[in-house]
This record gives C-alpha cells, sequence and structure tokens, in this order.
C-alpha cells in the first residue's frame, strides 16, 4: 500500500475509535415518515420544514417541466444554460423577497460561495459569527480578504472589530470594503441573529450586511419571507441568501438584493459562472413551492406552534437551558439537544430510533467539541401528538 494510501486508513481508523467516522445512511422515502432498517421513523432529521418535497403539486410540475423542457439545462447560466423559466422565477422570487432582484445559484452553497466571491476582495475585510455554515465560512477563505470571527451573535465585539478597522484605514471613506456575513436561523443551534443590531452597525461603517436565510425563507414572517421580516429589517439588510433545497422542497439558492449586486454576481463569481444551470424540473418545483407558501399560510403558522410547544416543554424539564446557545425566543424549527460527548449523542439518536423517532446525531466538526448533539428538525405536517410523543420520549431518556 502506498504512504498516502496508510495515511488515509490511519486517519479513519481514529475517526471511527473517536466516534466521530461519519457515513452516509440509507434511507428510503423522504416525508413525515422516514423508513430505516425495514422501520417506519418520524422523521425529525429533513430540512423540509413544509412538508414539500414530497408534495403532489410540486411533484406534477416538475414532471410536466421534463416533459417539455428536458432534464437537464444543458450549459452554464452565461453560455446558454438561461431559459424564460430561470428569468421568471428570478423576478418572482425577488418580488417574494421584496428586492429588486435575484439570481439563481445551483445550490445554496454555491449561492454563499457566488456572493461573498463577489464583494469581498484582498485588503476588504469580512466579519463572520463563529457559528456561520460552512459555506460562507468556507467563502470568506476564498475571497482572499481579511477575516475576522467574532463570539457568536456578540455585537459588542464585531462593533470593536469595525472600528478598529476603520482606525487602521486612516480614512473616513475607506476605499476597501467591510462585510459582515452571518446566518439568520443557526442550522446547528436554531437560534437567530440579532438582524436589526447588525443592521444598525452595518449603517454605522457603511459595511456590506449580508444574511443567509437558508433556514428562515419560508418558515418565518407573516409571508414567510424569513427572519428579516420577522425582525422588520427586510429593506435594511443588503444582500440575502436562501436556498429552495429546505423550506422550499427542492434545490437550488437564491440571491436577492439590489441589480447593481446581483449584475456583479453575474460578472464576477466563478461558482456562478462556471457550473451548469440549475435544470427546468428545480424551477418548475420551486415556483409551485413559492405558490403554496403564499397560499397556505397554515402550514408556517402550524410550524411555528409546533417548535413553540417543544422548545417551551424542553425548556421545562431543562434539556434546553438560556445557557446553551440553543434556547431561544423565535420558534425555529431547529431544536437542539445538547448531550455533550459523540458517544452520548449517538446512544440517544439510536434510543430515540427505537421508539420509532428519527434525529440524527451531529458530531464535532460540525459542532464545537463537547458539543455533540442531537438536532431535531421539526415540520409542518407532524401533528400535536407526534411533538407530544417525542417530548415524552426525551423526558424518559433526558441525558
Ligand atoms: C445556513 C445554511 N446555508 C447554506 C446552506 C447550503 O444550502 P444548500 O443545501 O442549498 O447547498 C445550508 C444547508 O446545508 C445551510 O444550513
Amino acid at each position: 500500500m502506498k504512504t498516502w494510501h496508510r495515511q488515509l486508513h490511519e486517519d479513519l481508523k481514529n475517526l471511527n475509535e473517536a466516534k466521530l467516522l461519519r457515513r452516509c445512511k440509507s434511507l428510503e422515502f423522504q416525508g413525515r415518515t422516514i423508513r430505516h432498517h425495514d422501520r417506519d421513523l418520524l422523521n425529525l432529521g429533513s430540512n423540509d420544514y413544509l412538508g414539500l418535497a414530497n408534495d403532489p403539486r410540486l411533484k406534477d410540475a416538475s414532471i410536466a417541466a421534463i416533459r417539455q423542457s428536458g432534464t437537464g439545462a444543458g450549459a452554464s447560466r452565461l453560455a446558454g444554460g438561461t431559459t424564460v423559466r430561470h428569468n421568471q422565477l428570478e423576478s418572482h422570487f425577488a418580488a417574494f423577497k421584496h428586492a429588486e432582484a435575484a439570481l439563481l445559484c445551483p445550490t445554496g452553497y454555491q449561492a454563499n460561495l457566488a456572493a461573498i466571491t463577489a464583494l469581498a476582495r484582498k485588503g476588504d475585510l469580512i466579519c463572520q459569527d463563529k457559528l456561520n455554515h460552512a459555506s460562507m465560512i468556507d467563502a470568506a477563505r476564498w475571497s482572499g480578504a481579511t477575516v475576522r470571527t467574532f463570539p457568536h451573535k456578540q455585537t459588542a465585539k464585531l462593533a470593536r472589530l469595525l472600528e478598529k478597522h476603520k482606525n487602521q484605514s486612516g480614512s473616513d471613506e475607506p476605499t476597501s470594503r467591510r462585510l459582515i456575513i452571518t446566518d439568520s436561523v443557526f442550522s446547528m443551534d436554531g437560534d437567530c441573529a440579532d438582524l436589526p443590531a447588525l443592521c444598525e452597525l452595518a449603517d454605522c461603517h457603511d459595511a456590506i450586511l449580508i444574511v443567509d436565510e437558508a433556514h428562515g425563507t419560508g418558515v418565518l414572517g407573516e409571508h414567510g419571507i424569513g427572519l428579516c421580516e420577522y425582525q422588520n429589517v427586510e429593506h435594511r439588510v443588503d444582500v440575502i441568501l436562501s436556498t429552495a433545497s429546505k423550506a422550499l422542497g427542492g434545490l437550488g439558492g437564491i440571491i436577492s438584493s439590489t441589480r447593481s449586486v446581483i449584475e456583479t454576481i453575474v460578472n464576477h463569481a466563478n461558482p456562478f459562472i462556471y457550473t451548469t444551470a440549475i435544470p427546468p424540473s428545480q424551477i418548475a418545483a420551486i415556483t409551485a413551492a413559492l405558490d403554496i407558501i403564499h397560499d397556505e399560510p397554515w402550514r408556517r403558522r402550524h410550524l411555528c406552534h409546533l417548535a413553540s410547544t417543544v422548545r417551551q416543554q424542553l425548556t421545562e424539564c431543562g434539556l434546553i437551558t438560556p445557557s446553551t446557545s440553543s434556547w431561544c425566543d423565535v420558534p425555529t424549527p431547529i431544536i437542539p439537544v445538547i448531550t455533550g460527548t459523540p458517544e452520548s449523542a449517538i446512544t440517544l439518536s439510536e434510543q430515540l430510533e427505537n421508539r420509532g423517532f428519527y434525529a440524527p446525531a451531529i458530531r464535532p466538526p460540525t459542532v464545537g467539541p463537547g458539543m455533540a448533539r442531537i438536532r431535531i428538525s421539526l415540520r409542518a405536517d407532524l401533528e400535536h401528538a407526534d411533538v407530544e410523543n417525542l417530548i415524552t420520549a426525551l423526558h424518559d431518556l433526558r441525558v
């Protein structure tokens, strides 16, 4: 065996011994329930918050689009892969987000890479929340800008970073840019950024504020626009990233902003330019999902109600506490139960599976050392009895 291959074996063996080896499970049927090892489990491991990924209207729209336009877009967006459907969806999405323009990328990961690498360059400063999603962290690193990380949601620390950079440039109008980048709903903790405070800082420091609404879009706010709507800062955030892979039940990243930001991304962002356009079937599914988000507000209302119930009851029995970052007064559907070690998270996940729930263990490096957990993702097609059963199970198994 060659040396490099032996090194890989060694690394995988070490991961396995530390209970940190990750493997993709083979599951069947994504919906309210999921099939694993020939058993139907209540699905608490998906980001399909509104239960749309298996909705007949999305499936019919996708199939009809395939019949009409085929399975693939055939080219990158600038080279001929942009169809009327792409343009129509971008206009539709911009209207939904109350933005001037929107841009579709193949995934949310790529949308973050595209937006951040197009707007930040060497010599600029990016300030990021410590718990941002990996796509934002990778994008910041790739941009070549100086990256500074502030402790989770500590806006006072962020203010100091911005102040320090201003002084270093020696001018009130620096040619270099400052960017603040943050998740709206944090993907592993389910807590939320303080967007009004970040808008204030961005205004005060002439900084660009980029917010990743992957877990807010379709879920939060009166119209499902996201945390920006919930916290009433829709018109104050410069760039918003959404993904169709979560509440919208499909696949695709969408950037919404001003026309000049979108054109800058189209002209400068490799992750947008050098990849094949999203296929017509996905565009049709996203369009159908947006219609449902508009027509069926009960889905997000019911979801928020379930989330409030679970949060309140887990707080009462001490499984969520104000001292853990998972504590949050916004009813987001992501609810972590922190167990500490990787072993304890795996054990709790297995015990829940024995009781009929699928709730995956999340371990380092996805979360910090000592912060392993199970991550419960609620969905709008659950009933109150389902969450009552879950709470009872967690109570019985309490860690
Ligand atoms: C906060 C956040 N941003 C971006 C992404 C990436 O989105 P996508 O799955 O569409 O690539 C995810 C999902 O994994 C996420 O949780």
